[in-house]
């Protein structure tokens, strides 16, 4: 299997101002990688630049929602203009909800959609021409476990990474003669601010979280993976044995979800 160098490599990541993706950032600048970082909170991108160690060159960052096309476009003029092209592109910005369907609104679903499929679709659409000048190119799509097996009372949250996971699956062949790799991630609980920043949560449904992986973990097993060119991570054994209990017993998968994933 090729392994890919990190050092020197011009990297976009979205959802960088916490979690996963800060702890991205720190990582993959500890590879010697070049960042562009992006999310709405300016000030936390702002610190987060400062605070990362012995950066190969200062640490970029475009604020802004990932949803509008003017936040996409000003990520776009940015490679322009600092870089020409670029080599990874992270889609890891991401959001959630937890409550039964029949409850929550259309406003959640669209909100949720645009968020973690649309926005990192459009974003890779845009970015596309200028990746294709870049070195060894990847583009790493966060999802979830959930985006292989969906969870009750998660219905949206499930769509959206169930969405991804296909494009990333389509893509990946489509591009594979051009060879720019497509890697799809699917972390399981993780440290992070996720559940705080949840659209909505249900009181009346419990949120099972199980032991969360820190932030830093994954971003140290993502960082492999990009180097070795992998296809697909799955991050803990717990996910890897739902996803396969899914495969290849998909009733006993459904009836598990219903009596115990609620
Ligand atoms: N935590 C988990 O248990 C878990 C498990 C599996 C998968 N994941 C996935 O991992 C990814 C990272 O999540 P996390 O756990 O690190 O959660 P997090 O700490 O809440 O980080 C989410 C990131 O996405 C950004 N973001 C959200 N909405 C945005 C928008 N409209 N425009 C621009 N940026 C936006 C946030 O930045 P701003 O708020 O500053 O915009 C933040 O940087 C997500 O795709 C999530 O679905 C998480």
């Amino acid at each position: 299997m090729p392994v890919r160098s990190l050092a020197g490599a011009r990297v976009v990541l979205t959802g960088a101002s916490s979690g996963i993706g800060s702890a991205l950032a720190a990582e993959l600048s500890r590879a010697g990688a070049r960042l562009l970082l992006t999310a709405r909170r300016e000030e936390r991108l702002q610190r987060i630049a400062r605070e990362i160690d012995r950066p190969a060159e200062p640490v970029a960052y475009v604020s802004g929602d990932i949803r509008e096309p003017r936040t996409r476009q000003q990520i776009y003029d940015d490679i322009e203009r600092r870089w020409g092209s670029f080599d990874v592109l992270i889609n890891n910005a991401g959001v959630g909800a937890v409550g039964p369907f029949a409850r929550a609104s259309a406003g959640r679903l669209r909100e949720i959609m645009e968020t973690n499929f649309f926005a990192p679709v459009e974003l890779t659409r845009l970015l596309l021409p200028a990746l294709r000048q870049g070195q060894t190119p990847l583009i790493v799509n966060v999802s979830s476990v959930l985006g292989h097996r969906a969870m009750p009372n998660k219905s949206e949250y499930c769509a959206s990474k169930f969405a991804l996971h296909g494009f990333s699956d389509a893509l990946r062949a489509e591009l594979a003669r051009e060879a720019i790799h497509v890697m799809l991630v699917s972390p399981s609980t993780t440290e992070s601010d996720f559940f705080e920043h949840l659209l909505e949560a249900d009181s009346a449904t419990r949120v099972r979280r199980g032991r969360p992986m820190p932030a830093a973990t994954v971003a140290r097993i993502i960082r492999r993976g990009m180097r070795r060119n992998v296809d697909e991570l799955i991050l803990t054994w717990s996910g890897t044995g739902l996803v396969w209990l899914d495969r290849l017993f998909p009733r006993l998968a459904n009836l598990l979800a219903a009596r115990f994933g609620q």
